[in-house]
């Protein structure tokens, strides 16, 4: 990666209320926790623990806000079915294979967001997120309020697994995080051992697990690899350039 993917964002904000028109300064706090997040600029990276400092990750990838698009919905409550990325009733994204299209708009069900793998179709790549856990002020709410599910799913748009590998004592097809048991949540208390084979202590503070933004901090080695490998020729989003 080499601090050189620079990627270009567009923000489409679906709303039924005033609030949920969020403003400029929202959206730009979150492109601001993006470039924290994924250059090892975060202010709690100096929190990652010792066992683990030979592995946290500089990623050395930025973000950069190129357009916001906005519309008023009678739709009170989205779904992850994908439907505020279509025309019809949300919005279409913006060249999704040169731009990270966001979504904010109201998830119903206590959905924090979700993301489309690199491989799947143009017409729904991108990302979506709560209005709610939306960058870090206006209508941010806590625990959710420090930006932090955009990180974990852009993880996803570039091809992270959930670390507990979404199974018991799961793999997330990256060598350098410990195995897990499941999900964690809240602030797990360091350090949380793992009761899967050699019983490593587990890496919660990792943006991939499912704790709150507070307890969330870092990427590793093996999951920059992970996602600086899409963005070379023959990569899945080599379309964004290095
Ligand atoms: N549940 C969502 C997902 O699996 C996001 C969780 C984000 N967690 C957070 N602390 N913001 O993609
Ligand atoms: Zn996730
Ligand atoms: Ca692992």
């Amino acid at each position: 990666v080499n601090g050189k993917v620079e990627i270009p964002v567009v923000v489409n904000v679906l709303y039924r209320t005033a609030a949920e028109n969020i403003s400029l300064a929202q959206i730009q706090s979150q492109i601001d926790v993006l470039n924290k997040d994924f250059n090892a600029l975060n202010s709690d990276y100096s929190s990652v623990p010792t066992l683990f400092s030979g592995v946290k990750a500089n990623v050395g990838i930025t973000f950069v806000l190129q357009n916001v698009v906005r519309r008023s919905t009678t739709t009170s409550s989205w779904t992850t079915s994908d439907a505020m990325k279509k025309s019809a009733k949300g919005i279409a994204p913006t060249t999704p294979t040169t731009v990270l299209n966001m979504w904010s708009c109201n998830m119903g069900g206590g959905i924090l967001g979700y993301a489309q793998f690199p491989g799947g179709a143009s017409a729904t790549d991108g990302v979506v997120i709560d209005n709610n856990a939306f960058g870090t002020t206006g209508t941010a709410t806590a625990p959710f309020n420090l930006g932090r599910t955009a990180t974990h799913e852009v993880g996803h748009w570039m091809n992270l697994r959930h670390i507990w590998g979404d199974a018991t004592c799961g793999s997330d097809l990256v060598s350098d995080t410990p195995t897990h048991n499941t999900a964690n949540y809240g602030i797990p208390a360091y350090p949380h051992y793992s009761t899967c084979t050699g019983t490593p202590v587990e890496m919660t503070m990792n943006y991939m697990d499912y704790t709150d933004d507070a307890g969330m901090y870092m990427f590793s080695n093996g999951q920059k690899s992970r996602m600086a490998a899409l963005f070379v020729s023959g990569g899945a989003r080599a379309s964004f350039g290095i």
